[in-house]
């Protein structure tokens, strides 16, 4: 089967070292194969389906609403996913000079109609009885019945229902996007084989088709779930996207493959503690993750969203100043630290966070053990006084990779630093907590 996924800027090279099974071993037995193909902000890939999988168990019983797709069980890098319907990058000729862009487009796409619209029919077939099995399984697990309409057909030759998604971009912001999304659904309508019976239904569709029309080329498949990906169930508040959160998780874990839960971890400005939770949920690499942050209300926070997460115990939250000698005995070191850089926006202003940084960057380097991954969240316009403190803190941390991402309009880079060499034994002072 063949899918494609939408993912946030810049994080392309993680989503491709999930897709190759490097976070999910279970990812081995997907088969998985990605197109090279070159649309900016999105993945195609093939992979074995695999519909179902058993139902984990909450509480000591089976909690069959958890009964889903592998894939969208496991993967955390990306936005959507999205059944495939078809790609193409050629998209010469649909904006031609002279000819009526829309009915451009109404051809490419009834041209289109008849190579995808088997295709359509199974992902279809797919979503319903994958629906259908869910709700027999609640049904059989917890005596629940479900509400709303089967949508499964109850007859051979009763009709599947689709909606029309669109999302233009570059030079198609030309077209009126109403226009446009009219016009994919005539073309539909129009052409889609009669045999197959498919109608609009614009309320509660079986399916949903989203076509993407961009400079690069264009897209179009099936959304195989409702919400985002990124929106985590487990977190009450999301202030930083869990996506780059787990991005962020990744590199600090990197090195270390035993599932065993040897890793002691540090946010030392951990906000709502988003890294550390994603960082416990999903990397058995950890044994144990502080979180610290001076203000008593994003702790609170933190309490809240750690108190979500089934691995809460791993995770402690201190309130306390990261720029004062941390609250740790002598003897305690870190393996990795990941932390989320005030901004200078939100928290702190610019000139605030240009005093604050030497400070706590001397700290970290006390703290991290040599080897230790140091994962910074930086805004693209602090980058250069940061990496020009560490230069004059002279401390041996070596660039691993950076990676400039953005945090909705905003520019941000990932550093992702490694301490090569300490000068000193890797100790700790004994220090005071401060309020
Ligand atoms: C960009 S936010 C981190 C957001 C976090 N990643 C989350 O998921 O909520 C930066 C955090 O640093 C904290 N902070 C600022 N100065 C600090 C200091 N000197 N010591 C500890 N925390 C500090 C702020 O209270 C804020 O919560």
């Amino acid at each position: 089967m063949s899918y494609f996924i939408t993912h946030g800027q810049g994080l392309e090279p993680f989503v491709r070292r999930e897709l190759s099974g490097q976070y999910h071993r279970s990812f081995d037995d997907l088969d998985i194969h990605v197109e090279e193909v070159k649309f900016p902000g999105k993945i195609v890939f093939s992979a074995k389906p695999q519909l179902l999988v058993t139902p984990t168990k909450k509480d000591g019983q089976n909690d069959p609403t958890q009964a889903t797709n592998v894939l969208i069980q496991h993967l955390k890098t990306v936005e959507r996913l999205f059944g495939l319907l078809f790609f193409e990058s050629d998209i010469s000729g649909f904006l031609e000079p002279g000819r009526n862009a829309l009915s451009g487009v109404y051809d490419y796409v009834a041209g289109k109609v008849s190579t995808f619209s088997i295709i359509l029919d199974n992902w279809a077939e797919y979503l319903v009885s994958a629906e259908s099995d869910k709700r027999n399984l609640r049904k059989e697990v917890l005596g629940e019945e479900v509400e709303g309409a089967d949508l499964r057909p109850k007859r051979r030759k009763e009709s599947h229902s689709f909606r029309v998604n669109v999302r233009i971009s570059g030079k198609f912001r030309a077209l009126n996007h109403r226009a446009v999304t009219k016009c994919i659904g005539s073309a539909l309508v129009k052409n889609l084989p009669k045999s197959a019976n498919w109608v609009i239904n614009l309320k509660r569709p079986t399916v949903e088709i989203s076509f993407y029309l961009t400079d690069e080329g264009v897209i179009c498949g099936i959304p195989l779930c409702k919400l985002p990906l990124s929106e985590r169930s487990y977190l009450n508040k999301i202030p930083l996207r869990s996506t780059i959160a787990y991005c962020m998780a990744s590199l600090a874990v990197e090195g270390e493959d035993s599932d065993e839960g040897t890793l002691i971890a540090l946010d030392p400005m951990c906000g709502s503690s988003t890294i550390l939770v994603e960082l416990v949920k999903h990397f058995p690499q950890v044994l144990f993750a502080a979180g610290i942050d001076i203000s008593t209300a994003q702790a609170e926070e933190a309490f809240l969203n750690a108190g979500k997460a089934e691995e809460l115990s791993k995770i402690v939250v201190l309130v306390s100043d990261s720029s004062l000698t941390l609250p740790f005995k002598s003897e305690m070191s870190f393996d990795c630290i990941l932390c989320d850089l005030p901004f200078g926006i939100q928290h702190l202003t610019r000139d605030e966070v240009t005093a604050l940084l030497p400070k706590v960057f001397k700290n970290f380097n006390l703290i991290i053990k040599t080897g230790g991954n140091i994962v910074l969240l930086l805004s693209s316009e602090m980058s250069e006084l940061c990496e020009n403190i560490l230069h004059e803190l002279k401390v041996t941390w070596e660039i691993v990779e950076k990676y400039p991402v953005k945090l909705g309009e905003l520019p941000a880079i990932i550093y992702h630093y490694k301490k090569v060499i300490t000068a000193e034994p890797n100790k700790v002072s004994v220090v005071s907590v401060s309020e």
